[in-house]
């Protein structure tokens, strides 16, 4: 199923966001700012964070609350500029150069242009958010911006640390990716008005697919190929940043001390015969079934809702993740 599928019940409700999107960013009329902002407009993500909101708050919005159609629109353009902003300031903390198949914004424009645009964004989304009159939005999306960099902080302080447990893995990939899942499912809930078991259910659902999520992307970091991942493959083994597929390696492998010092090494022979043994190893597939195990618990977590196109698209999206997981030997 491709994600336009998978989108379609709230498609409305994405043109309007993509709408809003490029209203604030092209509201500047310093014509250095506009160039730069519609160089972001022109490589769009997958709008996931955006699709999540809308369509948790339609499954779970059982009368029409007056006004929810704004509201939903301001909360999923915040929180695709805070994920925007925060993957400009990723792409120099990794020093990447490609992302959407594109240069990224470090190497068009610069870093200082990217720290500056960052900051922009995150203003932007803090300006609607609160906008939407509502402090418990607020201090959902908030929170999970604060988590989000708390997050990003934590795995720079823990590059080259050979012994990263797998628990403290976790806790970085929550901190900078799942709760702003989750956060974008539990605004969508919040505006609704729905109960407060559906507005949790929620959470955990966009929490255990955020886990999957960053999972499967660490994955196809060490698997993928440049052209279908859009950015460079190998991003965070050059860093230091030991990710899961090579805590499942270390763990798997009889000579522990090879591959340990082949994660330090950090060239790109180093790389490929990392990849070739997690390839070749025990450690691919549990890997696969780790991500699995978050996407199955993430889909029963909508056993509560009751059935709506909505409820399925949530559902299709978290097997949809799950066919992302692909090794092609060509
Ligand atoms: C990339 O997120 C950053 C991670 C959390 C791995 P997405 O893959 O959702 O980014 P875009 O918006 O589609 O580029
Ligand atoms: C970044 O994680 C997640 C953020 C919260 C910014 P990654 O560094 O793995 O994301 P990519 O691979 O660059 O998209
Ligand atoms: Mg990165
Ligand atoms: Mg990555």
């Amino acid at each position: 199923m491709l994600l336009k599928e998978i989108y379609k019940p709230v498609e409305k409700e994405l043109i309007q966001i993509e709408d809003l999107l490029r209203d604030s960013l092209e509201r500047s009329r310093r014509k250095s700012i506009l160039n730069i902002n519609n160089y972001v407009l022109v490589s769009p993500g997958k709008r996931l964070r955006p699709a999540l909101v809308a369509l948790s708050s339609k499954a779970v919005s059982a009368v029409q609350v007056p006004g929810i159609e704004k509201q939903l629109v301001k909360i999923a353009t915040s929180i695709e500029l805070i994920h925007m902003a925060s993957l400009i300031h990723d792409d120099v903390i990794d020093h990447a150069n490609l992302r959407h198949n594109k240069p990224t914004i470090n190497t068009k424009f610069g870093e200082d242009i990217s720290i500056a645009l960052g900051d922009y964004l995150y203003s932007i989304a803090f300006q609607l958010i609160s906008r939407c009159g509502n402090l418990n939005i607020l201090d959902c999306i908030s929170s999970a911006a604060k988590e989000m960099c708390e997050g990003e902080l934590v795995q720079v302080c823990e590059r080259d640390n050979i012994s990263l447990l797998k628990k403290r893995y976790l806790l970085i990939i929550k901190k900078k990716t799942a709760t702003l899942f989750a956060a974008s499912c539990e605004a969508g809930a919040i505006a609704s008005g729905c109960p407060e078991e559906m507005r949790a259910s929620l959470r955990r659902y966009g929490l255990n697919f955020g886990i999957a999520f960053q999972i499967i992307d660490d994955c196809m970091d060490l698997i993928g190929k440049d052209s279908e991942l859009g950015k460079l493959a190998g991003a965070d083994f050059n860093m230091g940043e030991l990710t899961l597929p090579a805590l499942n390696l270390l763990s798997c492998s009889r000579d522990k001390k090879k591959v340990m010092s082949l994660l330090g090494r950090q060239n790109r022979e180093s790389f490929q015969e990392i990849r070739k043994r997690f390839i070749d190893s025990r450690a691919f597939l549990k890997t696969r079934e780790d991500a699995s195990s978050y996407l199955q618990r993430s889909k029963k977590c909508l056993a509560g809702l009751d059935e709506s196109c909505f409820k399925q698209s949530l559902t299709f999206l978290a097997d949809y993740m799950e066919n992302r997981i692909i090794y092609d030997k060509s």
